[in-house]
């Protein structure tokens, strides 16, 4: 009897949870899939002892306070970005609702298979209550996960401590790298797959003897992909040269991500609260003036130094078009490993890569298929015509890395500007 009567309770809870949810969910569809969670209540049935579920409960879920945590997050880009397509293996963890709940439980780099159902990242992605009994249950406590991260850097072996929210932040925003092309080449049918996928940017993590590793091929990527804020905001996973000292403590280290993405909302421009969006009126308020402005013009300007210091030596090339002047790393080898030279030659690198790509039309998802075919080498004059040194190939990966954050070093402006600073010097010091 005592059973049921908990049973009765407990789904008397889930109503008025689930009407809660529910008169939520039918202002969104994207929300309709909290809502089912709520009706099924897989999770209240557990650790319900009968607290007084209205008092306890509504100090968040009433229908005012999740209209309003609704509204701000529309304005957020989990919300009305457009990424959330990216429901392959290799990206659902980070780019969709199912997938990053699969990778809290199982722990993996990756998601088992592709998600082509997943959903956008929504409330249920980040909020999960542990169990309704609230045992050592606190705000923050209602989110999904807030154990430390197997960061993919260091290969998924070691878990990093970035503060309780930031945990929830970094499983996502950290450095992933790029999508290396998974190729095969002409030469060979039925394809012989040349390069897996690898998730991690390219960059040789020891100073290697072996100078095959300081190639730059067409396709590894300096890319950190665009989520290294955590990795910059503590300061880490920059190139160091050997002998310079680096200090990762700046002003706001000791502050959670969400303290100045997640501040006071303001609906005059929509930031601030879920919207994730800086409320920067709140940091002008406190500094007295615009911190922002002067720092992304320091580093915007060191950026620029040491990309026209690796143009000159040809590691990058520079693009100039009518808005803007962009750099990019100039590959030192071809797909396979072959040396460019810096004379024209007849076509026989494989220089281009042609996308085969398809979708699949049962699965809905990208079958990866990419040919490599002899070419003439388009760009021979800018051409270095050796391996590149290892100290260019750190110059480059630190642009990089500053350059693929939006806000310009903000998130750790002290390291930003050491790990370019440094960068320019060794150029400088090594023609
Ligand atoms: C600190 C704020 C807070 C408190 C207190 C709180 N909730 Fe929640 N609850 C949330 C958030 C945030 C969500 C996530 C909303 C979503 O997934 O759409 C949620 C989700 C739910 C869900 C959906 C299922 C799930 O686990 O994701 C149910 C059901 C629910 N709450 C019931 C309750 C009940 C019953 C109580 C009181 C015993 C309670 N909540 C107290 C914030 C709270
Ligand atoms: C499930 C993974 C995941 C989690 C958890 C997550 N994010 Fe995101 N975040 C993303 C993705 C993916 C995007 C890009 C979405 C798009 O463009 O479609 C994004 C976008 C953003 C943006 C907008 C970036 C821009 O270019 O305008 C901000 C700000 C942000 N997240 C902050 C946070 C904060 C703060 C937290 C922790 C409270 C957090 N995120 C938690 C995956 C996540
Ligand atoms: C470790 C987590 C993670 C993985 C894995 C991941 N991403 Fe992302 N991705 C993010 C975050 C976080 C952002 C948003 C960062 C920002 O705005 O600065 C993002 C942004 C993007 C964007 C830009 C979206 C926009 O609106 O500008 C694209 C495109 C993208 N990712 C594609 C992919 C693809 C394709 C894969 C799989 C091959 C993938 N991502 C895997 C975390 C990840
Ligand atoms: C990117 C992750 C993320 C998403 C998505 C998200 N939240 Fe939150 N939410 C948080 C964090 C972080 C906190 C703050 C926890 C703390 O301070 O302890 C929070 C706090 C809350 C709270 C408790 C604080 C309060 O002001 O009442 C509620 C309720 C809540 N969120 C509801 C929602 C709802 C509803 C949605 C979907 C519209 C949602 N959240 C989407 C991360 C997220
Ligand atoms: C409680 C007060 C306070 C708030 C709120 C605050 N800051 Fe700060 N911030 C400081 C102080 C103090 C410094 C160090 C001032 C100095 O070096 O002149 C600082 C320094 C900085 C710096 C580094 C400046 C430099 O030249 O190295 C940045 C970047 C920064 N803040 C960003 C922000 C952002 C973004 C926000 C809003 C989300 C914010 N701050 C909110 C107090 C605050
Ligand atoms: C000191 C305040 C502060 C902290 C702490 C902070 N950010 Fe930011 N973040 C900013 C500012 C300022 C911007 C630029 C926003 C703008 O220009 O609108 C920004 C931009 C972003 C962006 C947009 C893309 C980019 O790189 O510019 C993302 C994503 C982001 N932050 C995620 C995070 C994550 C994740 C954390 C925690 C690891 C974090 N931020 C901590 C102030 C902060």
């Amino acid at each position: 009897m005592k059973k049921l009567h908990k049973l009765f309770f407990a789904a008397g809870l889930m109503i008025v949870a689930a009407c809660l949810m529910f008169t939520a969910c039918t202002k969104e569809g994207k929300q309709g899939t909290a809502g089912v969670n709520g009706i099924n209540g897989v999770n209240g049935t557990n650790g319900m002892n009968g607290q007084d579920g209205t008092a306890v409960c509504m100090v968040c879920h009433t229908v005012a306070n999740f209209d309003k945590k609704i509204a701000e997050y529309h304005f957020s880009k989990h919300y009305y970005g457009t990424s959330s397509a990216r429901n392959t293996k290799f990206c659902a963890r980070c780019h969709t609702s199912e997938g990053f709940q699969q990778i809290v439980i199982s722990g993996q780099y990756v998601v088992a298979n592709d998600m082509p159902e997943a959903n956008r990242i929504n409330c249920t992605t980040c909020h999960h209550h542990s169990s309704f009994d609230f045992t050592g249950d606190t705000v923050s406590q209602i989110l999904r996960t807030n154990t430390p991260v197997y960061l993919n850097y260091n290969k998924n072996l070691v878990a990093t401590d970035f503060g309780k929210i930031n945990n929830l932040c970094v499983t996502c925003h950290q450095i992933r790298g790029a999508t290396a092309l998974v190729y095969s080449d002409t030469t060979k049918r039925p394809q012989v797959l040349k390069k897996a996928f690898d998730q991690l940017p390219y960059f040789p993590f020891s100073n290697a003897t072996d100078l095959d590793t300081v190639q730059y091929r067409v396709s590894r990527s300096f890319a950190v992909h665009d989520g290294n804020q955590s990795n910059l905001f503590t300061g880490i996973n920059g190139y160091e040269y050997k002998g310079k000292t680096y200090t990762r403590i700046w002003k706001h280290s000791a502050n959670a991500c969400t303290d100045c993405h997640m501040n006071t909302y303001n609906p005059a421009d929509s930031t601030g609260g879920h919207s994730l969006r800086v409320n920067k009126a709140e940091c002008t308020a406190c500094h007295g003036s615009d911190k922002l402005a002067p720092i992304q013009i320091a580093i915007t300007s060191k950026l620029s130094e040491l990309a026209q210091l690796l143009n000159a030596r040809k590691v990058f090339k520079k693009t100039v078009t009518a808005t803007s002047t962009t750099y990019s790393a100039e590959p030192t080898h071809d797909f396979n490993g072959k040396l460019y030279p810096t004379t024209q030659t007849a076509g026989n690198l494989f220089a281009t890569s042609v996308s085969n790509n398809t979708v699949s039309p049962t699965t809905g998802l990208v079958v990866y298929d990419n040919m490599l075919k002899y070419a003439v080498d388009a760009d021979y004059t800018n051409r270095i015509g050796r391996v590149w040194k290892y100290g260019e190939l750190g110059a480059a990966y630190n642009y990089a890395y500053i350059n693929s954050e939006l806000s310009l070093g903000v998130h750790n402006p002290t390291y930003a500007l050491q790990l370019l600073q440094n960068s320019i010097d060794w150029l400088n010091a090594n023609p």
